[in-house]
């Protein structure tokens, strides 16, 4: 089954420790009621599978209408209106320089930092740009502001034409951004109705930046389709997103609470925010979850893998790994040998990177913390089209193995209500102890 695209496996674990009858029809009674039920927001689960030709089509579109014209697009969104398309625009670009064709995708609307928006507005001064704001609901604060700043910029600079350059990605009926975007005539994209914004990453949400920093949005889609179609299987033993989240919840229920998203390639730093916000959200309620803890390693283990070899024993670790990365370079050699490293000539760094996540994944189960790994063959659009409905299935199935519903997020609505009664005072914090 899916053991083509992801392996995975558990490090020094007995796996007897779970009951793996419970679990199975657990799992199945789960994915009957994801499959049918209609009052859920599950559209991300088939959208894969649908014809998608006629919007890619029209983001492949626009992305090419960007890229000639603009030098900056700025994408203006929060949570998951913003690090899907940044995790996988981070993912499957270059590290250094701009984007294809040069031009550079820059994301704000995620702080509410003067300076951040300040420095923003100075960098792309002179900059031919273009705006994409992306919120679901419509009235999220924090790109609503930005989107206020960047509009007046827009007009300020392109007068009637920068309607031309502003593309709204929001809800087909509901919310402010919708009725602004009418009013307006900015071109829209839609989130679909039944799609929640942490599971937006594959509709125009996600994949209109990405076209435009230059992912290869068919690719990524088709490896999400063949997630959809090998992870619609019922049966524990065969569905390896079941298996991740039946790992996971075991664990949980073992006394483990938080689970580190670890990979070695810095490029996925980005993919594991993501995968925090997809995970933390959905299941961090009624005081249950596991907390997702994001790190990157070799960087984090000179930070805090002190701390998971022998520190509290209350994490586990999940180790993302790409057997393929594209490029590479090998260890040259230097007859001076100061270094006392010729012993590794001719290894080439990510071969030397796969050694030191297989040592660390020893050392760590090891010191008792349980590793569960998940493989991919190759860091690609595909893969990665993959790997994020991978997760997107297995988070939900999780979620509800933990009672819980992965699609809504009532603390976060707290802490907006309680910004905007402040706000509404006028009253700024007092911070009488300095
Ligand atoms: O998963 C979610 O629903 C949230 O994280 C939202 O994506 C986030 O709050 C942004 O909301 P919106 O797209 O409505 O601006």
């Amino acid at each position: 089954m899916s053991k083509q695209f992801l392996r995975t496996n558990i490090l020094n674990y007995d796996l007897t420790n779970i009951d793996w009858s419970f679990y199975t029809k657990n799992v199945e009674e789960i994915h009957r009621y994801l499959e049918l039920a209609e009052d859920v927001p599950t559209g991300w689960l088939h959208a894969p599978l649908e014809a998608y030709d006629a919007l890619f089509v029209h983001i492949e579109k626009t992305a090419h209408e960007i890229r000639s014209f603009a030098d900056v697009l700025i994408v203006i969104g929060v949570g998951g209106s913003f690090l899907g398309a940044r995790a996988v625009q981070d993912a499957l670009t270059p590290y250094f320089g701009a984007h294809h064709d040069g031009i550079e995708v820059i994301y704000v609307g995620q702080n509410m930092s003067g300076a951040y928006i300040k420095q923003l507005l100075d960098n792309i001064e002179n900059k031919s740009v273009y705006v994409n704001v992306v919120s679901k609901s419509g009235g999220t604060m924090e790109p609503a502001l930005a989107f206020r700043v960047l509009r007046q910029y827009m007009e300020l600079h392109y007068g009637e034409k920068a309607a031309e350059r502003i593309i709204v990605t929001t809800d087909a009926e509901r919310g402010l951004l919708k009725k602004i975007a009418d009013s307006s005539g900015y071109r829209q994209f839609v989130i679909p109705s039944n799609i929640g914004g942490r599971f937006s990453v594959l509709t125009a949400a996600g994949l209109l930046p990405m076209a435009v920093a230059g992912v290869d949005i068919y690719n990524l889609m088709s490896g999400a389709k063949v997630a959809a179609l090998e992870l619609k299987e019922s049966r524990l033993e065969y569905n390896e997103a079941y298996r991740y989240a039946v790992l996971r919840h075991a664990l949980y229920e073992q006394g483990y609470k938080i689970e580190l998203l670890a990979s070695f390639e810095p490029a996925l730093n980005k993919f594991h925010e993501w995968w925090k916000q997809l995970f933390g959200e959905s299941e961090g309620k009624d005081r249950k979850g596991l907390y997702p803890s994001p790190v990157n390693f070799p960087t984090d283990l000179h930070a805090i893998g002190q701390f998971i070899q022998e520190g509290s024993p209350i994490l586990f670790e999940t180790l993302l790994h790409f057997h393929e990365i594209g490029d590479d370079l090998a260890v040259p050699y230097d007859a001076r040998n100061e270094d006392g490293l010729n012993y590794l000539t001719n290894r080439t760094f990510n071969e030397i990177n796969a050694i030191s996540k297989e040592g660390t994944a020893r050392a760590h189960s090891e010191g008792n913390v349980p590793v569960i790994q998940l493989e991919l063959p190759k860091l690609d659009a595909y893969h990665i089209g993959f790997l994020i409905y991978f997760f997107m299935k297995a988070c939900a199935m999780s979620a509800y193995l933990l009672g819980v519903n992965p699609f809504d997020q009532p603390g976060v609505e707290t802490y907006k209500l309680k910004m905007m009664e402040l706000l509404q005072e006028h009253k700024a914090p007092k911070y009488s102890e300095f």
